[in-house]
């Protein structure tokens, strides 16, 4: 079967053809974040109307790219949510549009499963399972236990893991998206000032990264006002450190409580060195397969879309 993705809920305009849930065809990603990062992160405004203007132009590279034809196309599926609106719309728009004009059935991906499914282009899925999303705007512990069927077991109480790293990035004056400067920077340093692992309460699975966020704020403040330097190298390992530490134990107590032995990991901070590291040592050495999608399929991309559509279609029809 012959999917055809479209993704526009943030700052990537993206198509993709994936056949099967499986063979990525074409991907084909417009990204704005050159033109946020003037502004720090992503303004909403500009975002849709960057959309508007490349949407059909990544439709027509990603047929050319994959060499199909609309008329092979099967299924059309497109991000409806979580997401900013003014973008979704365009996306939508475009996929309805197609959907009506060529006469095949549309299906409304959610964003956050979106991620979650970016993982099966390179790794079959292994039920029961647990879903660790770490995005720019959610994180959240998923229980899988088959496919398309999802319970979350927590989620972020206040900043996403993502948001909290381009937050603290800014603090650093490190350029948006700061997430992966910093993962960067942390590994040229050593965890040396002291601060808070964010557990929330050890028994739940909800997350809080505010309070680790104000404490690098504070520690910055304090310096200036003692106009002192603080070592960024070691900084960032210290707030990684206790990002990853706090990640890793609440996934694994997860796996342990569910009797789960494999662990896919979505979204952008799947791209972190530091959590890939930690995860895949203390996991393993419990049992337990740890899976992260490859880099381009960690970040905003169209194919993750049509494979969870995929998936919710054949749910739906069988
Ligand atoms: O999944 P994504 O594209 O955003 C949402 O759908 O919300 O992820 C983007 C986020 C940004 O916050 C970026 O700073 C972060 O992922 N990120 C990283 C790394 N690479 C990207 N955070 C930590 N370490 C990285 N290596
Ligand atoms: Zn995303």
């Amino acid at each position: 079967m012959l999917v055809l993705g479209v993704e526009t809920s943030c700052d990537e305009t993206s198509v993709s053809i994936v056949r099967d849930g499986k063979e990525v065809l074409a991907n084909t990603i417009y990204t704005q974040i050159d033109i946020h990062k003037l502004y720090g992160g992503v303004v909403p405004e500009v975002a849709s109307r960057h959309h508007l203007r490349k949407i059909t132009y990544v439709f027509s590279e990603c047929f050319k790219e994959a060499g199909c034809k609309p008329e092979d196309i099967d299924l059309v599926c497109v991000t409806t949510h979580p997401g900013l609106i003014g973008s979704l719309l365009v996306g939508i728009n475009a996929a309805k549009t197609f959907a009506l004009c060529f006469n095949k059935k549309l299906i409304e991906v959610d964003h956050i499963v979106g991620h979650i499914y970016a993982n099966y282009i390179e790794h079959d899925f292994k039920f029961p399972m647990i879903a660790l999303v770490v995005s720019g705007g959610h994180t959240e512990l998923v229980l899988m236990k088959k496919h398309y069927d999802f319970t979350v077991l927590g989620e972020t109480l206040d900043d996403a893991v993502g948001e909290s790293y381009d937050k603290v990035g800014r603090v650093m004056n490190l350029e948006y998206p700061a997430g992966a400067k910093v993962d960067k920077l942390a590994h040229e340093g050593s965890p040396t000032y002291d601060l808070p692992i964010p557990y929330v309460n050890k028994d739940s699975y909800d997350f809080s990264f505010s309070g680790l966020k104000s404490a690098v704020l504070n520690l910055s403040n304090k310096a200036k006002m003692k106009h002192e330097e603080l070592d960024l190298k070691n900084l960032a390992s210290s707030f990684q450190n206790s990002v990853v530490r706090v990640l890793t134990d609440k996934t694994i107590k997860a796996c342990l409580e569910y009797n789960v032995k494999q662990v896919v990991i979505a979204g952008g901070v799947a791209a972190n060195r530091g959590l890939r590291e930690t995860l895949m040592t203390e996991a393993s050495e419990k049992g337990i397969e740890v899976c992260f999608p490859k880099m381009v399929y960690c970040t905003d991309n169209a194919a993750m879309i049509a494979v969870a559509g995929y998936f919710k279609y054949l749910e739906e029809n069988n």
